[in-house]
């Protein structure tokens, strides 16, 4: 087989939600915000902070839920790969963590990478990559971020928007489910960045109007490159998955494409953005709700801070 025709298939999701909720009335008891502004500029209405978890153990419930409902004996995993802007410790790796609590073999190559709200679509090209020149069978790509751990609390340009969570997916490869992908980066420290060398100053910052303007003309670019190279068109495609940043995003890529916001699942009024984990956290929740179904075609799509972008087409 070509390996280039190789797709992937994801067999199980899985998602965690820490169950602290923050409204956008609690916030704006801490910040000059209010909830008009924030349910009109971004949809959020919402969002979740972890009460005492680490990213580690959001994680960890996420990859187990995955693990279990795709009913797998986890020594056929060839890779446990974490998509995070936010770990816990720079080392150990969140994924090395996931390892131990889940006790899975420890033959397989467990790691972190850093695509930030792009992370859970770079960790499945990875996923793929390995599985390629493994002779095991899956693969278990998580995404999950503590973001409540970064954010200013008095920045209400940023404060508002973040929320905690995790999602995860099992994946094999397959020969009959189309993949393509369009992958890139464009470093910029500017729009927005996390330092860590300065323990001050280890919060998100954002040009919010900047980073709004890098996703509504990246994320059509994403969508555009993923259709030519499957030489498919927009209407062939039954959902798109798209980074939950800020509803006016996703209603400006629909009306840009001419693709009806109906095929664009949203949960962000309920989460926020949770970077790396939005997409996943999506899939598993269209998955439960029983949306997705054999055969149907998802474009998912991330972008964010690296700058970062990544567009994918898997088929269900
Ligand atoms: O996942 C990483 C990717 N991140 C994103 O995708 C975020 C992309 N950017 C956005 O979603 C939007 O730019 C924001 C939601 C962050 C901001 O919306 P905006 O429509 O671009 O507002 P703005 O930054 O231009 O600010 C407009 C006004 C300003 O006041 P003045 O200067 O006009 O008086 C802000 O100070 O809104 C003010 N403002 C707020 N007011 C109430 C900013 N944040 C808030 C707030 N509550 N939370």
């Amino acid at each position: 087989m070509n390996s280039d025709l190789q797709g992937i298939h994801i067999i199980a999701t899985g998602r965690y939600i820490p169950p602290k909720v923050v409204t956008n009335d609690d916030l704006s008891e801490i910040v000059d915000t209010n909830d008009e502004w924030i349910r009109q500029r971004t949809g959020i209405e919402r969002r979740h902070f972890s009460d005492g978890e680490k990213n580690v153990d959001m994680a960890v419930k996420a990859a187990k839920m995955a693990i279990d409902h795709a009913g797998i004996d986890t020594s056929e995993l060839a890779a446990c790969v974490t998509a995070t802007f936010s770990p816990d410790y720079f080392v150990p790796s969140v994924a090395c963590m996931i390892q131990k609590e889940l006790e899975l073999p420890d033959d397989i190559p467990s790691f972190d990478i850093n695509a930030a709200c792009s992370g859970f679509i770079y960790g499945m090209q990875v996923a793929r990559g390995m599985l390629l020149q493994s002779p095991k069978k899956y693969a278990l790509v998580v995404g999950s971020e503590i973001i409540s751990k970064f954010l200013d609390m008095e920045d209400r340009g940023t404060c508002v928007l973040f929320g905690d969570g995790a999602g995860a997916a099992i994946i094999e490869l397959s020969d009959e489910k189309k993949y393509v992908s369009y992958l890139g980066a464009g470093g910029n420290d500017e729009y927005i960045f996390c330092p860590n060398a300065d323990e001050e100053k280890r919060k998100v910052h954002m040009d919010g109007s900047k980073v709004f303007r890098f996703a509504v003309s990246t994320v059509p670019k994403c969508i555009n490159n993923v259709l030519d190279k499957a030489g498919i068109s927009k209407d062939d495609v039954d959902f798109y998955v798209c980074h939950q940043a800020n509803k006016r995003i996703i209603e400006n890529v629909a009306a840009k494409l001419d693709i009806p916001l109906e095929k664009f699942y949203m949960n962000l009024q309920e989460y926020g953005n949770t970077s790396a984990a939005s997409v996943p956290i999506v899939l598993s929740e269209m998955n439960d709700k029983g949306l997705l179904r054999p055969g149907m075609k998802i474009v998912c799509v991330g972008f964010g801070a690296g700058l970062t972008w990544a567009g994918v087409l898997i088929e269900w």
